[in-house]
């Protein structure tokens, strides 16, 4: 196997993308351009010849004849955003080849796109060649540091204690924007959690846009407003709250919903059995926002987080336009902590093992 070619920033930022743009070109030296989905292994990038109808078959596509001629092909992956300073694209430059059916490389990169794209599960790609790009060079920019932290190092590159000890609620941020490309590697992260069958059974929903932070906040302050009163709790005592509920929504510089999502789980003729079925995915839920946060965490990012959508699930699906197959079930602000926060004492170990024999 050759030579890993590109840095280990460019394969982050290769791994965390799921588009490229892809340029061909044919004997007569005329460029063809086309989107591809891709998968890597530190050594190169793959893409499936894919079953979508096609009005040729995938053998004879333009991007496959061209190779054939011409193995140059250029790469662009890239993040664009209204917010300039978060923009930044990668170009590579590299050879490719066709990997044929059959083969322990084309098994190895069937598996990549499948592991990378759940939708390739049920494509018959392991029929068609698989394109294999080596890169020869690439040229990675980012519009400003913040963009360029998307792709570099994490900013915390702890140890395992140091990142499961230094992990931290935080509830106040400064108001610097979470780059996109680092949202994207939290979520990434979060797939990895343990889960019933396998099904993932959580959704995200990721919040940036002022307007939109704002619109939920209100709607769930007066939802709130409405609980609080049932307690009796003084107005001021009431005010105060909701206005510091509000504030930590809306001046999140980010906030991913976590949705519990059952509709892939079983499903059972007895109630116990779905009631069991339904806490399993709960408890997979949590999994999943606790490597979601360490995965914040170590790339220099802070979280929370906050319960109240449990409480107004119907308020919270309004609000952002969500299916009734959706159940808000956590919001978690994602962030540069505004200061350290007081950590809660943990209990000692002795008390928390109850039988150890
Ligand atoms: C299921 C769950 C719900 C939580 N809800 C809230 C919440 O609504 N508001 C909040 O400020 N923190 C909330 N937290 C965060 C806890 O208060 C926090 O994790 C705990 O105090 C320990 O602090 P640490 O995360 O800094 O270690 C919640 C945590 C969990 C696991």
């Amino acid at each position: 196997m050759a030579p890993p070619t590109l840095d280990a920033r460019t394969w982050r930022y290769l791994a965390a993308h799921r588009v490229a743009r892809m340029t061909t070109v044919d004997a007569a030296g005329r460029p063809a351009i086309v989107p591809i989905c891709y998968a890597t292994d530190g050594h190169a990038i793959y893409s499936a010849l894919d079953a979508k109808p096609k009005r040729v078959p995938p053998t004879d596509l333009r991007r496959v004849r061209n190779i054939v001629a011409n193995p140059a092909v250029a790469l662009v992956v890239d993040d664009y955003a209204e917010e300039w300073a978060d923009l930044s694209h990668l170009i590579v430059h590299g050879t490719a080849s066709l990997v044929a059916p059959g083969t322990a490389d084309h098994a190895a990169a069937i598996a990549r796109l499948r592991d990378k794209y759940p939708q390739y599960a049920t494509m018959p790609i392991e029929a068609q060649p698989v394109i294999a790009i080596r890169p020869r060079s690439a040229r990675f920019w980012a519009a400003t540091p913040d963009g360029e932290q998307a792709a570099a190092e994490p900013a915390r590159d702890l140890d395992f204690d140091a990142l499961v000890r230094g992990r931290r609620s935080v509830r106040a941020f400064r108001p610097d924007p979470v780059p996109r490309a680092l949202i994207e590697r939290v979520l990434d992260a979060a797939r990895w959690a343990p889960s019933p069958h396998g099904r993932m059974p959580w959704r995200f929903a990721v919040l940036t846009e002022p307007a939109v932070k704002a619109r939920l906040a209100d709607a769930m302050g007066d939802t709130w407003r409405a609980t609080l009163a049932m307690d009796n709790d003084p107005p001021a005592v009431v005010a105060q709250r909701l206005a510091h509920s509000h504030a930590r929504i809306r001046e999140a510089p980010a906030l991913i919903l976590l949705c519990l999502y059952t509709a892939d789980l079983d499903h059972y003729p007895d109630p116990d059995r779905q009631a069991a079925e339904t806490t399993m995915a709960i408890q997979s839920l949590g999994a999943a926002a606790q490597t979601l946060l360490l995965a914040a965490y170590r790339l220099g990012l802070d979280g929370g987080w906050m319960c109240a959508p449990l409480f107004c699930p119907d308020t919270v699906r309004g609000a952002l336009d969500l299916p009734p197959t959706l159940v808000p079930h956590a919001l978690l602000p994602l962030g540069y902590a505004a200061k350290d926060p007081k950590r809660r004492p943990r209990l000692p170990l002795d008390d928390l093992v109850v039988r150890w024999e």
